[in-house]
């Protein structure tokens, strides 16, 4: 189970563990948590924090590196909840006392469309190139429909080349192939946090890279903001706090639409960021994870390969995967598109590691030629029971008077349980995150995601309706209908933000 951190040469405060989900991945604890490592004097973390470079705590172990021990650790230490869950399942008939997760953002609704469409007869093909090896970066005929799929649901200007696309074992491995290709071992990416915590180990585990995390906050400040917003100056200001620590940073990270916030950048966001990366000469590895799944048609999602223009298309790189719109994160098909050759290469070098089978890339190619299933029966069909989860997950929420922040995209809606912590601590977020999970309902607290204010918790409401009720009822049980502090502070959005920011 979850072991402590083994603190090393340095002395460092350890903390409390964390509470994390397998798509969250490591969180407070990490060699990397700048906020157990960063002494007192070195100020800004109200503006940024830096990860620390070479992991302090490691797992004991005769037969391994000081690297092995490190990955072990992310290992040991981050996933406390998840391998709870996966000992004590929830199963209708089996373990009706089981954990029901809410805490992993996997899309669990649309299994019998899926099935039926990965089971027709045109998926299976037997063929002698597919048994052997491939061109690294995919077989041809794959790389030429992800480019025709992005070119139609990006809405790009122009059709995107299969040159400029590899594919390879999902975003997981593509972050950490990018970290790798891209900085020198100690560099740096920028990322807007809260955000999705396992990148953390994706771009570290190989790649010895940290991020530098450019906090955001609840806190509204004037009119045409909203809470959580990541503005220029917020990264102007990472930026320069890094840089002042002698921490070289390489790139930005955008996730978009957003985990955990759900959130959309609009297209003028997304035009200064990017304009942002390319006065300081640094990549953008835009995240979109999650661009269909955006179920309000209020939410408009602009793909960055929409854009007429990107200010600086050789540091600029896209990823998408089917784990979360095709509800596949067990199948493990990632894309990557770049305009970059040198990027694509040194990429697809590295996917000889993360390839995927040719008989996958072969029903992967299938899949997305298959535009009228896609169009006419599993998305409106995957969206509309997106909704109806979304809806009653957020009538929920609303009955118990808990505040939320959701956009109608993605899986989750991004909860302030901040008034039920006896005290604005992260001590305390991790006793109610334990006390959900002792009431057999696995969440994700706002730690695991480097949210700077304790109380936030994310709750994932893409599953069956039967378990969503049950985790509901769990939930609500642990809450006890009442709040243990009486009022929501001031910053605490009162109810949820209509329709998409910006
Ligand atoms: C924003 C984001 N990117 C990437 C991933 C990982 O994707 P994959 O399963 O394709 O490795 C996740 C999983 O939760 C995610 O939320």
């Amino acid at each position: 189970m979850f072991t402590h951190p083994k603190k090393e040469s340095r002395g460092l405060p350890t903390c409390p563990s964390p509470a994390p989900t397998q798509d969250v991945g490591s969180s407070c604890g990490s060699g990397l948590d700048e906020e157990c490592s960063r002494k007192a004097d070195q100020k800004p973390l109200e503006l940024y924090g830096v990860g620390e470079l070479p992991a302090v705590f490691s797992s004991d172990s005769p037969y391994l590196s000081s690297r092995g021990r490190i990955v072990k650790w992310f290992w040991d230490s981050a996933e406390e909840g998840y391998r709870t869950y996966h000992m004590d399942e929830y199963d209708e008939v089996k373990n009706p006392t089981g954990i029901i997760n809410l805490g992993t953002s996997e899309n669990k609704l649309c299994f019998d469309l899926l099935s039926r469409r990965l089971s027709q007869s045109d998926m299976l093909r037997v063929e002698p190139s597919l048994l052997q090896y491939p061109d690294w970066r995919g077989h041809p005929f794959l790389r030429e429909e992800v480019a025709k799929f992005l070119s139609f649901y990006c809405k790009t200007p122009v059709p995107l080349k299969p040159e400029k696309v590899v594919v390879l074992n999902g975003c997981a491995s593509l972050f950490s192939a990018l970290a790798t290709v891209l900085c020198e071992a100690g560099e740096a990416f920028l990322i807007p946090a809260p955000y999705y915590g396992a990148i953390t180990q994706h771009v570290y585990l190989y790649g010895c890279v940290r991020l530098v995390y450019v906090y955001l906050d609840s806190a509204v400040t004037g009119l045409d903001t909203y809470p959580f917003q990541l503005t220029v100056e917020k990264l102007e200001m990472a930026l320069q706090g890094a840089n002042s620590e002698g921490v070289t940073v390489k790139g930005l990270i955008l996730i978009n639409p957003q985990n955990p916030l759900g959130g959309i950048y609009s297209v003028g966001e997304l035009q200064e960021f990017l304009g942002f990366a390319k006065r300081h000469g640094l990549h953008v590895v835009v995240d979109e994870v999650y661009m269909l799944s955006v179920f309000e048609e209020s939410a408009k999602f602009r793909s960055v390969l929409s854009l007429d223009r990107l200010p600086d298309p050789q540091r600029t790189h896209v990823m998408w995967a089917t784990s979360k719109d095709f509800g596949m994160s067990g199948l493990r098909f990632g894309t990557l598109y770049t305009d970059n050759q040198d990027v694509v290469t040194a990429v697809a070098s590295l996917c000889r590691y993360h390839g995927l089978s040719g008989l996958v890339q072969y029903q992967m190619a299938q899949l997305l030629r298959d535009r009228d299933w896609i169009n006419q029966v599993y998305l409106p069909e995957n969206h509309a029971r997106l909704k109806a989860a979304h809806t009653y997950v957020s009538e929920e929420l609303r009955a118990l008077g808990v505040p939320f922040l959701s956009h109608g995209a993605g899986f989750f809606i991004w909860a302030d349980l901040r008034k039920y912590l006896r005290e604005g601590t992260f001590e305390e977020e991790m006793l109610l995150w334990r006390r959900f999970l002792n009431n057999k309902v696995l969440l994700s607290s706002g730690k695991a995601f480097k949210c700077k204010e304790p109380g936030w918790f994310r709750l994932v409401f893409s599953d069956q309706s039967h378990r969503l009720r049950l985790g509901m009822q769990r939930f609500q049980q642990v809450l006890g209908g009442k709040p243990q502090v009486a009022e929501c502070p001031s910053s605490c959005p009162k109810q949820e933000p209509s329709g998409q920011h910006g």
